[in-house]
This record gives C-alpha cells, structure tokens and sequence, in this order.
C-alpha cells in the first residue's frame, strides 16, 4: 500500500478494469449468469485509484457495493456484447487494461421474446447456446507497445497449464491464474491465491491473502511494467 501511496506510480495514467459476471439473456425473465461477485475487480479499481490513476471501473454483475471514488468512473454493462461494445470505445484512450471480469463464454443462440411457458408432457427443455466473443483476446490485438493488458485465468486444475496457454493465446502481459475448485475457491471470498505469470518471467506465487492486497501487488507489477516500456 505504501509503495502505491507514496509513488503515486499511476498519476496522469488511464486504466480500465472490468469487474463483475456478464449475464446472457435467455427470454425477458432469465439469463445465464455466474457465480462472480466483482470483489478482485473493485479491489483493482481501487489499488489503480490509489496509484494516481484515472480508472474506468466496467462492471457487469456484481454482489457488493460499487466504489464511490472521484477518480473511478463507472459503467454499467449487462451482456457480453454489451461489454465488449463498451470497451472498445474505450481501449485506445487506456493505458492500463485489467480484464477481470467473469465473461460468459455461451448466449442463448436467440433470445426469445415472450417468456417460455412450460410444455404439457415433455419435461425435457433444450436452449442451443453459442460462442460469445472473446473480448480481451479481441482487444489485445489492437494493442499498442505502451499499452498493458492483464487478463485472469480461472481453473479447477490444470491451473500452470492452463493459464500459460492463455498467456500466450491471448497476447496479454500479464496473467492472473486462480483456482475456482472447491473449498478454495475465490468466488465470493475476500481472499485469493493467485499466480501471476508474464512472458519471459518467472512465475510468482502468491500467499494466500486480501484481494486487496493481490490487486495492490498487481498495480505494483503493472507499473514496473508500463515504466521500463517492456
Ligand atoms: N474473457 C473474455 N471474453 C470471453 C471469455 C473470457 O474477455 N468471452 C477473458 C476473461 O475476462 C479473462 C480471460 O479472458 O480475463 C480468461 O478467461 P477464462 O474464463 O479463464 O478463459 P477462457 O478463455 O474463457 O477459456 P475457458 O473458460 O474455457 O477456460
Ligand atoms: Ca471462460
């Protein structure tokens, strides 16, 4: 938190984190939801916020209150698409993108626009569900030298795997690898255990600890970054 404080590191820098789960529409009652609560992405928001930095906090759903922070101006975005229109229009102006938001990888092929009534002797219902746009892999093509991109990677195992294929895959910095299996899983927690992996770095494993501290050791990191211009 000092390091943060005392640099003010991010001062005159852009930086935007998505937060929360995208919610998929399946007719005008229900949607395809997940189990995210945005607390990593608010803990981001605001550790870039302490750093100096002007942050736009997108987030989807989220189960906590949002900040109320001048230096962190917030959009609300519903659906996936929703997300990724917002962003866009925003990505080139950022100096810093932090993609933690819980993105649904399926919609509903169609969304139907009265409510499904149950049938009379099939209780079976089938919803054919498509691909949704992979944002930050999208974004992280338009990505310029002085940019940043963070994104998350949530596993039940294979986690190292995993998350090194995205890190590649996805052309971002910076990877945030977290276990979402079982007991220690961070949905709805204010802990984490996160590991953090960069191209051509080794990886660091972090204790167990507050989102908030994890999201202060990734803006520590982020600014190291974006300083030496690698
Ligand atoms: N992400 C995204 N758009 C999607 C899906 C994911 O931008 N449609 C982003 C997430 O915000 C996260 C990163 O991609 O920063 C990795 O998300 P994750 O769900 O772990 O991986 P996926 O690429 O979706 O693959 P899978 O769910 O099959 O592991
Ligand atoms: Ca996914």
């Amino acid at each position: 938190e000092d390091f943060l404080a005392r640099g003010r590191v991010l001062k005159g820098k852009h930086v935007i984190v998505t937060a929360g789960g995208t919610r998929e529409n399946i007719d005008p009652v229900r949607f395809i939801g997940n189990r995210s609560s945005g607390k990593m992405g608010i803990a981001l928001a605001n550790a870039a916020a302490q750093a100096g930095a002007k942050v736009t906090l997108i987030a989807g759903q989220i189960t906590v209150p949002l900040p109320q922070s001048p230096a962190i101006e917030v959009v609300r975005v519903t659906t996936t698409e929703d997300l990724y229109t917002n962003l866009k229009e925003r990505f080139l102006q950022t100096d810093i993108l932090i993609m933690a938001a819980a993105v649904a990888d399926y919609r509903p092929v169609e969304m139907v626009d009265h409510k499904i009534k149950k049938k009379d002797g099939d209780p079976r219902l089938t919803i054919a569900l498509t691909e949704t746009v992979d944002i930050l892999k999208n974004i992280a093509k338009m990505k310029q030298n002085d940019q940043c991109v963070v994104g998350f990677a949530a596993e039940t195992n294979n986690l190292m795997e995993n998350a090194n294929r995205k890190l590649a895959s996805k052309n971002v910095d910076m990877i945030i690898a977290n276990s979402v299996a079982g007991k220690t899983s961070a949905f709805g927690s204010d802990q984490n255990q996160v590991t953090i992996l960069q191209k051509d770095k080794p990886p660091i494993k972090l204790e167990r600890q507050s989102k908030a501290k994890i999201a202060n050791k990734i803006i520590e990191l982020v600014s190291a970054k974006l300083k030496s211009g690698d």
